[in-house]
Formats: structure tokens, sequence, C-alpha cells
């Protein structure tokens, strides 16, 4: 199967519809995902990217049905993770001579993971490699996400291949963004960002700047998963600029896990008050236990303040919460404020825990949270509401 993307591109990876889980285990994919992988045959051939390693010998197949693989020129290795590298031990069993294109951390990444002495060609940013009437413009993209990342330009078609930036794990038989439910397409690429590119948010803005700064016509941005973005390219791009900017909507989510429900029946009550005082905010409650992880971190990222909830358990707070914050630690969110909650019996530590990880996890933990012991009575639900209207004005 190919996809006729412009001229003499065309698209020759995978749709990975029965994908639910990426990255091991790390990453929900409910709408499944792409390999995208490109060919373009110019008087010269080049290569871009190929596919997931469970799909290497269809990845092959197929591409033997469009192009004898003996006029491949070049491969290009945009970045070497092994979604996209791990069809090159069976390419390159056909074509052990032709040379791979990738960034100095590429050779390292694809020697590491593959341990073949392959036909390197280390590119920087700015390098070209002619196709004859057109050029491959190399940019690299280090951290984006991987030390290796690198963007590649086509000439003359004025096409970005951005390998997993602007991406989304969203299969389609559409393959274009403008032929695709536009709120499915961007619900994924918030997802995508959120957890995944968050930590680099820095390097995203800069990288863009720089791109930008070239002044290169864009028709174009063909991505490494899901859709081509055709129709208005640069839209993703404004949001990628948004996003890496502290993003954040009018938006409090409250996380929580409970045992016996006293927590739970705080985070509503806590909930009803921010409701009670501010109308205009959006409210969201996820107990995290229940929740699939991935989405709750896109609602973290769209919100201004996060309120955590655990109970004490055995001096401690509840896996399902813990394993979250250490999550949301490492993608290094800005500017959200936070505070913690939880019902006890007898120590009641959970709240003194949660917010010290949060200010550890880049937070600004705004009081000493909200502790209550038992179930909650009239009394404490009462509290709870209060609480929520305080919460409120310190946003
Ligand atoms: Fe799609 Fe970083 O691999």
């Amino acid at each position: 199967m190919s996809f006729h993307i412009k001229n003499n591109v065309h698209w020759v990876g995978k749709i990975d519809w029965e994908l639910r889980k990426f990255h091991g285990d790390e990453y929900s994919t409910h709408k499944g995902s792409s390999y995208n992988s490109y060919l373009i045959e110019e008087e010269k051939v080049a290569l871009i990217d190929t596919v997931w390693t469970p799909f290497a010998n269809e990845y092959v197949e197929n591409l033997k049905q469009h192009i004898d693989l003996e006029k491949i020129d070049y491969v290009i290795a945009c970045h070497a993770e092994n979604d996209h590298s791990g069809a090159l031990p069976e390419l390159m069993r056909h074509i052990p001579d032709v040379p791979i294109y990738c960034t100095k951390n590429g050779i390292k990444s694809l020697q590491g993971l593959y341990h073949q002495d392959w036909n390197f060609q280390v590119v920087k940013t700015g390098d070209k490699l002619s196709l004859g009437s057109k050029d491959l413009i190399f940019v690299e993209a280090p951290m984006l996400h991987w030390p290796d990342s690198m963007f590649v330009y086509l000439t003359g078609d004025e096409i970005l291949f951005s390998n997993d930036g602007f991406g989304q794990h969203y299969a389609s038989e559409h393959m274009f963004n403008d032929l695709v439910d536009q709120n499915e397409l961007m619900a994924e690429c918030i997802k995508y960002y959120a957890n995944i590119l968050t930590p680099f948010s820095p390097m995203v803005t800069k990288k863009i700047n720089e791109v930008l700064g070239f002044n290169l016509p864009l028709d174009m941005i063909c991505t490494s998963h899901g859709i081509i973005w055709r129709d208005n390219p640069a839209q993703i791009v404004e949001h990628y600029l948004k996003w890496a900017d502290s993003y954040q909507e009018n938006q409090v989510t409250l996380l929580y896990d409970t045992m016996w429900d006293s927590t739970r029946i705080m985070a509503e009550q806590i909930a009803a008050g921010i409701r009670e005082a501010d109308s205009t905010v959006t409210v969201k409650l996820y107990n995290l236990a229940k929740t699939d992880k991935n989405d709750v971190i896109t609602e973290v990222f769209k919100s201004k303040a996060i309120l955590v909830g655990s109970p004490t358990v055995n001096n401690g707070i509840l896996v399902a919460v813990a394993g979250l914050i250490e999550e949301i630690k490492g993608l290094k969110f800005k500017n959200k404020k936070a505070a913690a909650f939880g019902s006890y019996g007898w120590s009641g530590e959970a709240a003194k825990i949660i917010s010290e990880r949060l200010v550890d996890s880049g937070f600004e933990v705004v009081d000493e949270g909200l502790r209550l012991t038992w179930a909650p009575d009239e009394e404490s639900k009462k509290r709870c509401k209060e609480y929520g209207h305080a919460f409120v004005r310190k946003l």
C-alpha cells in the first residue's frame, strides 16, 4: 500500500489500527497510530524513515511492490527510535551499501540498537543532499525528542519532514489533516504534546523560531505519526508555540484515589466549592486508579491548577497518586498551582507528602492543603466547600 503525497513523493509506511499502548505500556493510543515512511523518487531516490520492528517484513515487501529496492540511493534516518528504525535491519539486508544519512547522535543510537556497521553519513543543520533538481536540507533538532532527532526539508515541493514533531498517535486511512475529524485530531495532538514534548518546551520554541527564520516556503508538514498537514500547515506550528509557552486553560483538575470514598467525597465537595466561587472555571475530577494516566496528564497540561488527594495508608499515599506525581515530575510543567487533600483515620501524613512532592515537581503549592478525619460529615463537607472557595482566591 502506498499513498500519493505530492509530485514524486509517496507515503510507504504502516497504519497500525490495533495499537493501544506505545513506548512499551507507557502511552495509551486509543485511536491507534501510524509509522510514516516516505519515498521521494526524483533523479535520485531517497527513503525517509522506516517503521516499527513488528512490521519490518511487511514494510519491505510492500516497498518492493512500489520500487525495485536497488533503485534507492539514500536512506534518511531522522530519528533512531525503534518505531522509525525498526525495519532498517531488514531493509539494509537487501541494500547493505546504501548510505544512511543521520546526525552524529543518530549513529550512536542506531549502532546501540542494532550493532551494525552500516554506511553512515553524518549530516548537520544546513547540509544539503541533491536529488537532482530538488534538494533535501537537513535541520538538527536535538532533544525533540531524542538527541539524534532531525527534520528534513524538500525544496521544490516545499515539504518539511518533521519526524515526531507535529505528530499524533492517530490511525487514519485518509492521511491528510483536512480529511479527518478535527476534534479527534486536535485531541490527539494536544495529548501527544502534553505527554511527550512538555519537558522539551524551551527547545520547541527555539527550534520553531530557528526554522521560521530560514523563511522557507511551507506547503506540507509530513510527520512520522498520524496525518500529514497540508491544509494550513502553519496551524500546528502555531499550536506548538502556544503549548510550549507554559500553556494553561481556565481549568482546575482534581486528581485523587480513595479507599472507602471519604477522599472522593472531599474531592467532589471541593469541586462544588470551586464552582460556587467561580462559575467560569472548568472543573474536572479523575480517580487516578480508574483513569488512563496519559489522558489525566493531558488534563493537567490544560489546567492552571490541580488538587491532588489521597487517604493516608501506612503513613504514606496510595500508589496511583504516587505514580502520577512521579510522571508529572518528569514532564516539568511550568506555571501551575496546586494543593493537596485527603482523609485519614489516625496519622494523616498524606497531604503533607503530596504537597512536598508537588513542590519537588515544580508546582506552586498555594497552602498546606486540607486534611479531614474519617468519613466527611455535614460540617466536614462545608469545610471542603469553603476550602474550594479559598483555593479559587489563590489562583
Ligand atoms: Fe516516534 Fe521518538 O519516536
